[in-house]
């Protein structure tokens, strides 16, 4: 609107001879003038200079008196005709009105200062101090005189006023030609790019935030786990596999055929690719007679162990797929060497989703392998890992694993919550998984697996777990968590 106003009054003015003229004139406010002026000058659409004007104005002391009256005259109407004693007078107006008040009117010569008593010198008096300031406040021009008088009071101060004269410059045209920011297939088409004018590229602009590079809790407490597993000595097992078949996942755990586990309620079989493609046949064989018969000191299952079943693809239940696989490598080996192993990584269950459970975690597993360890050495290890999680006050309790004999899970006293919460699942490789390997007869592995999503839901507060994993999260949570910094209180 003020655009058009300018270049409109141009097409028929050679000059704005005053912006804030024009800007009364059009009765647009003249900061907005301005700012349409400053762009068109940078155009060149039109030519400005500036022009500067003092004018006085009120001081916050000055516009007082104009609703008040000056000090004197409010002095002065506070004196009875009859005369009033200092005190009255002092009580009755205020301590600056009666400083400046009374300097005035003594020099006005409107009153007489008695010892005791004050009087009115004249009958009547008129406020010129108050009519100057309400006149300078109207935009009057008064006296030179008054001018210096009122400044030397301070109740009017000198103000500078910016504006612009205008005429049209080079590029002058009645409507700005708005730049063309991108060249287009139509432009080229139709061969009218030759009369566009081009938005010139502005290498300066600063471009918007780089919004991405945010790690989410989880990332930040695996980074964590995973120094205290390296400090420990052990090293990652590859994870990278969420596609795992039954048979690594179960039947190498000695977790038998018909355990609920293995049902789709509980388990994501894959229908594509729906079975597995190989599998080692002599190790499948010695899995199957365990399962079937036992062996090694045990009775087995005794049940027909189904290949079938085992070649069923399905998303890995636990990590522990990947440790038995790992185990397989290593018994491979012409000699058996100790290995301290352990991986973070996605896990996946076929549950009813609520605020503690998604059909999908992150699971942490430990696990050493070595001749002659006892459950002394699981318990020693656990104390050793849990305390560099700042867990120093542990517990166990009997448990059962279809892979582990004994199997404990481990509880822990928690500061805040003022209760022993459940924190990991432990135990010792039952031979029957074991032994089928390959391993050493005096090899025994022990293990322990988490979940990741617990602690870090406890360390940063978050009590529902589709706050922090999942469509819903909420994005801003992602940009502001904290650093995660473990056993350090
Ligand atoms: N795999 C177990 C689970 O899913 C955890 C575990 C790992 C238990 C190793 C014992 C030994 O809970």
């Amino acid at each position: 609107m003020a655009e058009d106003a300018i270049l409109g009054f141009l097409e028929s003015n050679e000059t704005i001879s005053d912006s804030g003229q024009f800007a009364a004139d059009v009765r647009i406010d003249h900061n907005e003038i301005i700012n349409v002026i400053k762009s068109l000058h940078g155009f060149r659409l039109v030519d400005a200079q500036d022009i500067k004007r003092e004018n006085w104005v009120l001081t916050d002391e000055g516009k007082s008196y104009t609703v008040a009256g000056s000090p004197e005259v409010q002095l002065f109407l506070a004196i009875l005709p009859e005369g009033i004693s200092r005190e009255e007078l002092q009580k009755k107006v205020d301590p600056t009105v009666f400083k400046i008040g009374c300097a005035q009117a003594i020099k006005n010569k409107w009153v007489e200062m008695g010892k005791q008593l004050v009087s009115r010198k004249v009958q009547y008096v008129e406020d010129r101090v108050k009519d100057l300031l309400l006149r300078i406040q109207d935009g009057e021009v008064v006296d030179q005189e008054d001018i210096d008088a009122l400044k030397k009071r301070k109740l009017i101060g000198l103000q500078t006023w910016k504006g612009y004269s205008l005429q049209r410059g080079p590029n002058y045209a009645p409507k700005r030609k708005k730049a063309v920011t991108d060249l287009t297939r139509e432009h080229i088409q139709r061969g009218n790019w030759k009369d566009l004018e081009f938005k010139e590229y502005n290498f300066s602009a600063k471009g918007p935030p780089a919004e991405g590079g945010h790690l989410n809790p989880l990332l930040k407490v695996r980074k964590q786990l995973q120094n205290i597993f390296l400090q420990m000595g052990f090293e990652e097992m590859p994870t990278n596999n969420f596609v795992e078949s039954s048979f690594w996942n179960f039947d190498a755990l000695f977790q038998p055929q018909q355990h609920p586990a293995r049902d789709s309620h509980d388990t994501f079989f894959l229908k594509v690719p729906s079975t597995t493609r190989e599998l080692p046949e002599d190790y499948v064989e010695r899995v199957k007679c365990v399962h079937e018969s036992g062996g090694y000191g045990s009775r087995g299952y005794g049940y027909d162990w189904k290949r079938e079943e085992a070649n069923k693809n399905l998303l890995r239940t636990h990590t522990t797929a990947v440790s038995s696989r790992m185990l397989y490598l290593l018994a491979q080996q012409n000699a058996f060497t100790p290995k301290k192993y352990f991986s973070i990584d996605r896990v996946f269950r076929n549950e009813a989703v609520d605020r503690t459970h998604l059909a999908e975690f992150h699971q942490i597993e430990g696990l050493v392998c070595d001749r002659g360890l006892t459950l002394g050495d699981l318990i020693g290890v656990l104390h050793d890992f849990f305390s560099r999680l700042g867990m120093s006050k542990l517990r166990f309790k009997p448990a059962y694993n279809p892979y582990t004999e004994p199997s404990m899970e481990i509880f822990s006293y928690h500061e805040g919550f003022k209760k022993w919460v459940e924190i990991g699942n432990s135990g010792m490789f039952r031979p029957e998984m074991l032994l089928p390997m390959g391993l050493p007869e005096d090899v025994r592995v022990i293990a322990w697996g988490l979940s990741l999503e617990r602690p870090t839901m406890i360390l940063y507060g978050i009590d529902n777990i589709r706050d922090l994993f999942g469509h819903k999260v909420d994005l801003n949570l992602i940009k502001r968590n904290p650093i995660c910094r473990l056993g350090i209180d």
